[in-house]
């Protein structure tokens, strides 16, 4: 369909509460979908929310790459998919923590602790109800996009504000911080 522009912090729309989509597989929510799967590839993104493109519709699309899967039985790579009405429910008190980017929020990071371990509820993009036990990346893409039809940013969750910026900045600190553990260990 087409590749739409982003909302970025700020928007209002970013912080609605996002309405149901009523039924999957009705056209707008097709054509809402493949503009959310257009726009994600032209970003270049794990996942995306209706409302980062002005929708405010409980629609989202997520995904994990090779490179970010962990040795949780219930986290690894997983193909791009879109989910309608999702509802996530915490499993255990288990958190972890990473940093996190958002298309709304570009060039930036935030370190955020999320549940491990999550089973998400929802429908697919062909109506048929979807169910799943995530953990690790996988739970943490889920609660991120979820947090985006409830009109949450990650910046919502940031336990410690010393933990954010610019992701050039983050990732040059986090290195030497690493750095220095290696010197230790030697010493
Ligand atoms: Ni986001």
């Amino acid at each position: 369909m087409s590749v739409k522009s982003i909302l970025r912090l700020g928007d209002p729309t970013l912080r609605r509460v996002a309405e149901p989509a009523s039924e999957p597989t009705a056209p707008d929510i097709q054509a809402l979908i493949q503009d959310l799967t257009d726009t994600l590839a032209e970003a270049g993104g794990i996942g995306i929310a209706a409302p980062q493109i002005g929708v405010s519709r409980r629609v989202l699309l997520f995904s994990v790459p090779e490179a970010r899967a962990t040795d949780d039985p219930d986290d690894g790579a997983w193909p791009l998919t879109a989910l309608i009405n999702p509802v996530l429910e915490p499993i255990g008190d288990d958190r972890a923590i990473a940093w996190e980017g958002c298309l709304s929020i570009p060039g930036m990071r935030g370190e955020i602790a999320r549940w491990q371990r999550v089973r998400v509820t929802g429908s697919m993009a062909d109506g048929q109800p979807w169910e799943a036990v995530v953990a690790g990346w996988r739970a943490r893409v889920l609660q991120h996009e979820i947090d985006h039809l409830d009109g949450v940013l990650y910046i919502d969750r940031l336990d410690d504000p010393t933990r954010f910026g610019f992701t050039e900045e983050v990732i040059e600190a986090e290195a030497a911080a690493r750095y220095d553990d290696r010197q230790e260990s030697r010493a």
